[in-house]
Parts: C-alpha cells; sequence; structure tokens
C-alpha cells in the first residue's frame, strides 16, 4: 500500500534530517525579482555540507535502518550527488558505505565521495554496469540497496525542503521544482499540499530528459531512449513509480525548459547570490522565468530550489558561451554575402551599429557568382522579435538568412568548421555523436569507423565536460549495412544531421 497525503506529512515532520542537514535560507534574488516584476525566492540547497540536497532523503531512509541492517553496510550506485549524499550519511551514522562508481568518472567525484568516508567501487563503463553491480553487491553481500529517489523514505526525506518554505514563507504563490527522478518534486509537492493547498507547485524538467511528461502522457512510466547528460543531476531515463504515482497526484503542471535557459538561470543565480549553480540546480529557476512569461504572471511570489553546486568548473566555459542564447541576448545568422571586397563592412553597415559577438567566414570562389557564407553572431536587446527584424532588414537589402538561434548543430560544431563545402561529387552522409569523455574515446571513434570509411567532415572539441561530441560527415555510406552495424557496435549516441539547416547551409 502506498503512503497517503497525510502519512507523507508525519514522515516529513518526522524525519531526522537536521543530524546531518541543515534548514537552509530561502534568500531574496533581488536583481532578478525587478527584471521580472515578481518577488522571486531562492532555497539555497547549495550551503549543505555535501553542496545538494541529496542529503536528505539519503539520510532520513539510512536512519531508519535496523541495527542489524546497519550492520551489513549498506550499497549505492550514483556518479553525482546521491553518492555523496549515502557516503556523508553513513559517516553520521556509523554504517559502511560502499558507492559503485563507472571507471570512467572523474576523480573529483570520487575524491568527493572518499573524503564523505565512503568506499568506491570502480566497476563497469557506464552507469547501467555500475548500476547493475551494486544490485548484485547487495543480493549476494546482503547489503542494503539505498535508492536515490524512488523510496518513501527518501522521499520524505526530500519532503523537509517543503516544510521549511511553509515555515519561512507560508504565503507563497507557486514553488518551482527540477525533478530528475521525482523524488524532490514528489517530496516538496506532497507535503504543501497537505499544508497548504493553494500554493502551486510545478514540477521541472530538461526537454532532453523529460521522463515524467512522457510518463503522465503515457500514464505510467516509460524508458526515454536517450537523456542528454548536460544536467547530469537530472538526466534520468525512467521516472520511478512511486514518485511517478506522488507527483501525479500532487504537482500542478510541469513544464520543460532547454539547456540554454538552463545555462541563462546559472547566470541569474550567480548575478545575485554569487553562487555557482550546477545545470540540474538551476533547472527549477529556468522553468520559474518561462512560466512567468508564458503566463504573464506579474507581482507573485515565487519559490526556486538551487538543488545542487557540485559544478564542473570547466562546463562554465559552455554555460556562458549558452547562457546569452538562453537570454535572448544573442541571435547567430547564416548570411551570404558576395564575395567581394568590402562586402564584409556594407554588412555590418546595415546591421546598424549593433554589437557582432561572432564572425566567421571562409572564403568562396573569387570573382565568380558564388556567394560568401558568413556565421554571424549578433548581441540583442530584444529577444526574438529583433532577431526577426534583423533578419527581415538583411533580406530586404538582398541577402540571404537562415537563423541558427535555435539550431543545435549550429551552436554545437557548424560554428567552429565553416567553409568546409566538399567537392562537388562528395556523397557524405553527416552524423553527430555524444559519448562519455575519458582517455581514449576519441581513439576508439577513429578505431571503429575512422579506417574504413572516407571521412569527409570532422568537428571535435572539448568542454572539459562528462561527455563530448563529435560532429562527422562519411562518405558513401548511405544504405551501407555494414556502416550501420559499426555504428552499433561504436555505443555512442549518434543522429543523423546531414539535413540540418546549419549543415546544408555551411557545408554542402
Ligand atoms: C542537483 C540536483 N537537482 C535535482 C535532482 C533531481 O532529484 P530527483 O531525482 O529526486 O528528482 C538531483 C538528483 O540527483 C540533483 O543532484
Amino acid at each position: 500500500m502506498s503512503a497517503s497525503g497525510a502519512e507523507y506529512l508525519r514522515k516529513v515532520v518526522a524525519a531526522p534530517v537536521y543530524r546531518a542537514a541543515k534548514h537552509t535560507p530561502l534568500e531574496h534574488m533581488s536583481t532578478l525579482s525587478e527584471r521580472i516584476g515578481n518577488t522571486v525566492l531562492i532555497k539555497r540547497e547549495d550551503l549543505q555540507t555535501v553542496h545538494s540536497f541529496k542529503i536528505r532523503g539519503a539520510f532520513n531512509r539510512m536512519a531508519q535502518m535496523n541495527e542489524e541492517e546497519k550492520a551489513r553496510g549498506v550499497v549505492a550506485a550514483s556518479a553525482g550527488n546521491h553518492a555523496q549524499g549515502v557516503a556523508l550519511s553513513g559517516r553520521e551514522l556509523g554504517i559502511r558505505t560502499v558507492i559503485v562508481m563507472p571507471v570512467v568518472t572523474p576523480s573529483i567525484k570520487v575524491d568527493a565521495v572518499r573524503g564523505f568516508g565512503g568506499e568506491v567501487l570502480l566497476y563497469g563503463s557506464n552507469f547501467d554496469e555500475a548500476k547493475a553491480k551494486a544490485v548484485e553487491l547487495s543480493e549476494t553481500e546482503g547489503m542494503v540497496w539505498i535508492a536515490p529517489f524512488d523510496d518513501e523514505a527518501v522521499i520524505a526525506g526530500q519532503g523537509t525542503i517543503g516544510l521549511e518554505l511553509f515555515q519561512d514563507r507560508p504565503n507563497l504563490d507557486r514553488v518551482f521544482v527540477p525533478v530528475g527522478g521525482g523524488g524532490i518534486a514528489a517530496g516538496i509537492a506532497v507535503l504543501l499540499k497537505q499544508l497548504r493547498p493553494e500554493i502551486t507547485v510545478i514540477g521541472v524538467e530538461p526537454a532532453e530528459s523529460a521522463c515524467l511528461s512522457a510518463a503522465l502522457a503515457a500514464g505510467h512510466p516509460v524508458d526515454l531512449d536517450h537523456v542528454s547528460l548536460f544536467a547530469e543531476g537530472v538526466a534520468v531515463k525512467t521516472i520511478g513509480e512511486e514518485t511517478f504515482r506522488v507527483c501525479r497526484e500532487y504537482l500542478d503542471d510541469v513544464i520543460t525548459v532547454s539547456s540554454d535557459e538552463i545555462s541563462a538561470a546559472i547566470k541569474d543565480i550567480f548575478d545575485d547570490t554569487r553562487a555557482i549553480a550546477e545545470p540540474a540546480g538551476a533547472v527549477s529557476l529556468a522553468g520559474l522565468k518561462r512560466y512567468v512569461q508564458d503566463n504573464d504572471i506579474q507581482g507573485e511570489t515565487l519559490a526556486n530550489v538551487l538543488s545542487g553546486a557540485n559544478m564542473n568548473f570547466h562546463s562554465l566555459r559552455y554555460v556562458s558561451e549558452r547562457a546569452e542564447l538562453g537570454e535572448g541576448g544573442e541571435g547567430i545568422f547564416g548570411v551570404t554575402i558576395p564575395e567581394k571586397k568590402g562586402a564584409f563592412l556594407d554588412f555590418c553597415r546595415i546591421l546598424g551599429g549593433r554589437a557582432v559577438t561572432e564572425f566567421s567566414y571562409r572564403v568562396g570562389v573569387r570573382d565568380s557568382d558564388e556567394p560568401a557564407r558568413i556565421f554571424v553572431g549578433v548581441q540583442l536587446k530584444d529577444g526574438a522579435s529583433e532577431r526577426q527584424a534583423i533578419a527581415a532588414d538583411l533580406e530586404s537589402q538582398g541577402y540571404g538568412v537562415v537563423d541558427l538561434s535555435l539550431d543545435e548543430v549550429a551552436k554545437e560544431h557548424v560554428r567552429y568548421m565553416i567553409g568546409g563545402q566538399p567537392p562537388e561529387d562528395v556523397r557524405e552522409t553527416t552524423f553527430s555523436f555524444e559519448f562519455p569523455e575519458h582517455p581514449g574515446a576519441l581513439q576508439h571513434f577513429l578505431e571503429v569507423l575512422g579506417t574504413r570509411w572516407n571521412v569527409t567532415a570532422f568537428h571535435y572539441r572539448s568542454f572539459g565536460m562528462d561527455y563530448g561530441r563529435i560532429l562527422a560527415a562519411f562518405e558513401n555510406v548511405e544504405g551501407d549495412p555494414e556502416f550501420s552495424a559499426h555504428l552499433d557496435q561504436l555505443g555512442y549516441h549518434v543522429k543523423d544531421v546531414t539535413d540540418s539547416p546549419a549543415y546544408r547551409f555551411f557545408m554542402r
């Protein structure tokens, strides 16, 4: 039998999380509040010892183990915040903890878990293999499995965030919560609905890992084929059974946000608090901003949860690049201009003194009718409407224009590889690949695909993140079953992008 709302309320109130967690402050975001015409409050879960809320659920779950279970120790699989929550809870409660992590886990995460007293077992080449090992350990060694979200005690532990929100600001209008596997959303929603049902609670998930939205559409949890790893903490393929049941009953709405919007929210958090949220930690604020805009909300008191700050420092470069686009502060375009002296100057004049943020081009055939193609970034003050105005201006002056501001292939790759049109007789098919970054990943790619087929274009840029992306074109592979078999063997997430507008514009 699943717990009722009233039972969850009792479980949350009784959760002994304050032996390991803090009642975190709910701070006013003054700059953002002013800008969007609402009072925006942010719950600082980054200030927990483990720099995320995950200590609450893990500690509540483990504090309820009996002596016999404690003696057997616990096991969990996680390369993220759950791992640290379990390790610290084990230290506080005197329980042995073993965390299974994929072999390729960055050492900063391994060290963090060890620093909180957890034992790390590096196993498997991806999360699923590590998880299978952890389940095996729980079966063969009798260790207690600590689930990251789909567990009543974990949900109740996360629910203490809702209790604190209510204690600090009982008159909130809306609360925005991030959704990964649904533990934090379920906990906060069920608790607030017991205490004050008028508070609207809205779940937010990245569009590229929207497992709750998918489950709501299907009426039951479903597996997503692929999830983007940008907001790693919420990159979950399947919502939990119990978290789904609770989220469906108690959340008022569920919305999705893009990576660019998450990046912009990280910047907003930084601007107002000087804290640096990890991507998952800024998801709920990104949703808050989107919701306010879509529903024209003014003068309300809105809360969001800065759920974690275990940021991979090097991904800041990507975040800062994307934040402007996410805020609508930059537009990027592919433009054809005459291949002649002075053409760039003419073009800049038409932009009417706007700041150009990026400009790439490669010389085409001189003294021919073939125009040059340029990639241009422009600073905007007025978002999408200004982008349309710029495109219209340029078109009216006889330039060919494609607005690439929402085009992933343009933003991720093509901007760095402008100008490589192949000779006419090349028949190429172009793919983007996403894979867990580790030493040897690129070599593996080339070993599987790079020797047998002719590579006609290739772009790879390391962002210093946990995953990498490659754009590569191959000659004469269309309909080749052997090539398809090798793609499968590679084991990377792969997508045919031959027909994406950016690729067509610049590369064909
Ligand atoms: C920073 C951060 N935010 C949000 C979440 C999502 O939590 P849940 O899986 O309970 O939905 C996680 C999960 O690990 C996280 O680490």
